[in-house]
């Protein structure tokens, strides 16, 4: 439910037609909705709307944008209309209004105001630990220098290092991914810094690299701690100097891009070993962003199940997903979610595929969720059991984190393709 205020001396009547679309919580104790009255507590409204034939009121648009987006309304008057796009407003409307008008403009805004209320950009949180990662991405969205964002795989580094850029001085310069993991170290080269025709054999044509195409906006370095040394050194040399070359040419090349990496490793601990460079460590290192895991804080699921709910509910041509029963959310909240946000999307997107109801059900979860112990256990409980879940969830976390590739998620488990593909066989692990 979002909460609308009202700011008109035809306040009234409209509070009639604003019912009538069910979506105001008209307090009753203000009555004239004016602004005068100190005792308006602005921060608990979603949006308002603002009559521009009350007094003052573009004094009253100026205070109250700042708070929530406004939606002005007047008669049929062009200039006004300017005026106040001019000031901030974020719509304007011609009276009469109608609940047809109204409904439409609420819901073109409803999205954004509930991913602001409930995290920030596309992130959601409201816990302290997401707050606190919030500030940091202002922080370093207005500043210039390298951010290197660590945290577990599946936290949403990828949609902080987005917001970073998006609310930064280069949001409408190109922001370039390169997922380092993804790719071997012989094409991570030519991906980054190009090549000139005749380089190599293939090399047909020039191409330029993600780089020089970044040229003015920000490059994601994605899961930087798995590059080679020799790469490395490479990277550190754009950072360092601001030039490249391509493979095969013959002049640098001024890039004027900015750095955000990130990586589910602990570098120092790599810097440690030698098998990462601490030189470029350093380098990246300059604002650090460390994504809590989901366990941490737990008090977010209900919210980005919600939001799941929404963002994958349009994959159901026959039915509408609407949400999620109490029954299903419990083991949802008790969970200890080892592949952290990216799982819990994936299990709540498989169970919009799977459900016959409009209301997510338990028995749509993975199996493996119902069976998780409580978090007392029980000492009759049998070793064997306990044993098949512990492994369920390494391999569920593995496999998250290899995105389903069978073969690297049985390499970082330290066993063979087919070992693995038989016990997610036995145990019935959904891939
Ligand atoms: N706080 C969040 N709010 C909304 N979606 C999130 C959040 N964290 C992660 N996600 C979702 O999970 C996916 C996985 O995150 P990703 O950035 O790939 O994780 P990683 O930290 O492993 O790079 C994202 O694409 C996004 O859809
Ligand atoms: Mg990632």
């Amino acid at each position: 439910m979002l909460n609308l205020l009202i700011i008109s001396d035809e306040a009234k009547e409209l509070y009639t037609l604003f019912r009538s679309v069910r979506f105001t919580q008209h307090d009753s104790k203000q009555k004239d909705s004016s602004l005068e009255r100190k005792s308006v507590n602005l921060g608990k409204y979603d949006l308002a709307f603002l009559d521009l034939d009350t007094e003052n009121w573009q004094q009253r648009l100026l205070e109250l944008r700042q708070q929530m987006p406004v939606i002005a309304f007047s008669g049929p008057d062009i200039e006004m209309a300017v005026e106040a796009m001019k000031l901030g407003a974020s719509d304007f409307l011609v009276k009469p209004l109608t609940s047809e008008i109204l409904s439409d403009v609420i819901d073109k805004h409803k999205k954004k105001i509930l991913t602001h209320k409930y995290g920030f950009d596309e992130i959601i949180g409201t816990s302290a630990l997401m707050q606190k990662v919030f500030g940091l991405i202002k922080k370093a969205a207005v500043s210039e220098s390298t951010v290197l964002i660590t945290g577990e795989s599946g936290t949403g580094k990828e949609p902080v290092a987005r917001a970073i850029h998006k609310w930064g001085p280069r949001k409408d310069q190109p922001f370039m991914t390169i997922n380092c993991s993804a790719i071997p170290d012989t094409l991570l080269e030519s991906e980054l810094f190009g090549f000139e025709k005749g380089a190599f054999t293939g090399a047909n044509y020039t191409k330029k690299g993600l780089l020089e195409l970044a040229n003015g906006g920000t490059v994601f370095f994605d899961e930087i701690g798995d590059v080679h040394p020799l790469f490395q050194a490479k990277v550190l040399r754009v950072l360092q100097e601001g030039e490249i070359m391509r493979i095969g040419g013959s002049h640098q090349i001024k890039v004027d891009v900015r750095i955000i990496s990130a990586t589910n490793k602990d570098l120092t601990v790599a810097c440690k070993k030698g098998t990462f460079r601490d030189d470029l460590y350093y380098r990246l290192n300059v604002i650090n962003i460390h994504l809590p895991p989901l366990r941490d804080r737990m008090e977010d699921v209900p919210l980005l199940v919600d939001h799941f709910i929404r963002k994958h509910a349009s994959k159901r041509k026959d039915m509408l997903i609407k949400g999620i029963t109490e029954d299903a959310l419990n083991p949802l909240m008790n969970y200890s979610y080892p592949g952290n946000v990216r799982e819990l999307e994936n299990m709540i997107e498989r169970a919009i595929s799977f459900t016959n109801s409009p209301e997510i059900l338990s028995s749509d979860l993975p199996s493996y969720l119902l069976q998780s112990p409580a978090p007392k256990r029980s000492s009759t409980t049998r070793l064997k059991g306990e044993l098949a879940i512990i492994e369920r969830e390494l391999i569920w976390s593995a496999l998250q984190e290899s995105q389903g590739n069978i073969s690297k998620a049985a390499a970082s488990l330290g066993i063979f393709r087919q070992q693995l593909q038989r016990k997610i066989k036995n145990l019935k692990i959904a891939t």
